[in-house]
C-alpha cells in the first residue's frame, strides 16, 4: 500500500518536520510531528509526471489561466461536489490564506469588524489582525453528539460597531464538522440580516469520510450568492501545498469586479507550478484520492479508539479533515505542565488548541495523514506517557 511507505522528509525544507528543532526544542530524529496540516505521503502519480514533463522542457516562463485549467476545477466541482461553477467566475491565487487578505482588502475598510467560529484556523486572525480589522471570536459551542456547533443567537446578541464579514470555515478545521444545508442557510440568513459578505473556506472540502457529505455553501443557498465568496484549492486534497495556489469563486458580477481590482491594486498573478499541479491534480487523482480517504479513515478510527481509551482525553468524531482535535481538560494540567510531561517525553509534537482562539484552550490538534506505523508509534508514546501522570 503505497500510504504505508515511509518517507525520510528530515532535510528537505520541511516545514513540518525541519522546524521541529526551532520550535517545540525536538529533534526531528526522535520527534513525531503531528502539527503542520500536509501529510506525510507522495502526491499522485499525474501531478509527479506533470511536473516532470515541465522539468523535461526545462523552461518555467509565465503562465495564464488556460481553459484547460478552468475546465479541469468545474469539472471537478461537478463530479465531486455536484457544483456547476462557470469559468468566469475563477481566479487563481496564491493559496487559501492569501485570498482570505484579498478579501478583506476588496470588502472591508481598517477598523471592520471580521466574525470568525473560534477555535478555527489560526491564520483568519493573524490575517484579520494584520490587516486591522476589528477581530470578532464566535465560540463554537459543543453539542450533545460532542461535535461543534456555530451559536448564532449568542452572536446576534453581542455583535456592535461596524461588522462586514464573515469567514467560515467548511469543513471546519479543528473538530473536523461537516455543515449542513440548515447550518448553512442560517449563517446565510444571519449574514444576509447583518449585511455581511460570506467567505466560504473549503479547502478541506474533498476530505470528507463515508456518511458525510460537503455541500459547498453556494449549492446549499444559492440565493447568497451576491453576498459568497467561496475559496477552493488542489493542495490540501492532493498534498501539494507548497506550491500555494488556491482558487477563489465568486458567481456575483459585482462582487468580482471588486476583488478583480485589489488583484490589479497587489499585481497576482498565477503560478506556472500552480496552473500545472491544479490540472493535473484534477484530472488524474481522483482515484487516489479515494484510496487515500478510505486510509485515513482507518488512521482516524485507530487514533480514536486509542485516545479515547486514556483517561481524561477525548478525541472529537471527526467527519472531515485529517486533523484530530482531543480536548484534554479534564486532566486539569495546563499547556505548560503538558509541554514539560507530555511532550518532552513523547516528542510528539502536536499544535496547541491556544493558537486556535477562543475556545480551543486545554485542547490539542493531532495531524494523523501519516504511514500507519508511525501513528501507531505516536499512539504507544502518547499511551504511555498519559498513563503515567
Ligand atoms: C482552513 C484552512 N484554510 C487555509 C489553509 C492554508 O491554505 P494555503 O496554504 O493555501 O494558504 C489551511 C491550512 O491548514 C486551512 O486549514
Amino acid at each position: 500500500m503505497q500510504f504505508d511507505k515511509i518517507h525520510n522528509r528530515i532535510g528537505t525544507n520541511s516545514d513540518k518536520w525541519d522546524s521541529l528543532k526551532s520550535l517545540y526544542g525536538l529533534s526531528p530524529d526522535e520527534a513525531i510531528p503531528m502539527w503542520v496540516a500536509d501529510m506525510d505521503f507522495q502526491a499522485p502519480e499525474a501531478v509527479t509526471s506533470a511536473m516532470r514533463e515541465m522539468v523535461e522542457r526545462g523552461i518555467y516562463g509565465y503562465a495564464c489561466e488556460d481553459d484547460n485549467y478552468r475546465s479541469a476545477i468545474c469539472g471537478w466541482m461537478e463530479r465531486r461536489h455536484k457544483w456547476k461553477v462557470q469559468p468566469a467566475s475563477l481566479f487563481s491565487v496564491h493559496g487559501i490564506v492569501n485570498a482570505i487578505a484579498l478579501a478583506i482588502q476588496a470588502y472591508t475598510a481598517p477598523k471592520d469588524g471580521i466574525i470568525i467560529f473560534s477555535p478555527v484556523y489560526h491564520a483568519f486572525a493573524r490575517v484579520i489582525k494584520a490587516s486591522g480589522r476589528r477581530l470578532i471570536e464566535s465560540p463554537l459551542v459543543k453539542g450533545t453528539s460532542g461535535k461543534y456547533k456555530m451559536d448564532l443567537k449568542a452572536l446576534s446578541n453581542n455583535l456592535n460597531g461596524n461588522v462586514r464579514m464573515v469567514i467560515l470555515c467548511s469543513p471546519h478545521n479543528p473538530g473536523g464538522r461537516v455543515w449542513s444545508a440548515d447550518e448553512l442557510e442560517e449563517l446565510a440568513e444571519f449574514a444576509e440580516r447583518h449585511k455581511l459578505i460570506i467567505v466560504s473556506d473549503e479547502i478541506h472540502h474533498d476530505l470528507v469520510y463515508a456518511g458525510f457529505s460537503h455541500i459547498p455553501f453556494e449549492k446549499a443557498v444559492p440565493s447568497a450568492q451576491s453576498y459568497l465568496i467561496t475559496l477552493t484549492s488542489t493542495t490540501k486534497t492532493f498534498n501539494i501545498a507548497g506550491m500555494h495556489t488556491g482558487n477563489v469563486i465568486i458567481s456575483d458580477e459585482k462582487l468580482r469586479m471588486q476583488f478583480k481590482k485589489v488583484l490589479l491594486e497587489l499585481a497576482i498573478s498565477p503560478s506556472s507550478f500552480g496552473v500545472a499541479m491544479t490540472t493535473a491534480a484534477y484530472n488524474g487523482g481522483e482515484d487516489w484520492l479515494d484510496r487515500l480517504l478510505s486510509y485515513l479513515s482507518g488512521n482516524k478510527d485507530l487514533f480514536d479508539s486509542r485516545i479515547n481509551e486514556i483517561r481524561g482525553l477525548v478525541s472529537m468524531p471527526l467527519e472531515a479533515t485529517y486533523l484530530c482535535w482531543v480536548d484534554y481538560r479534564a486532566l486539569n494540567m495546563s499547556l505548560t505542565e503538558y509541554k514539560n510531561k507530555i511532550e518532552a517525553e513523547t516528542k510528539v509534537a502536536a499544535s496547541y488548541g491556544e493558537t486556535f482562539g477562543n475556545g480551543g484552550q486545554g485542547h490539542l490538534r493531532f495531524n494523523i495523514a501519516m504511514p500507519k506505523k508511525v501513528l501507531d508509534s505516536a499512539l504507544d508514546r502518547l499511551q504511555n506517557a498519559f498513563t503515567k501522570i
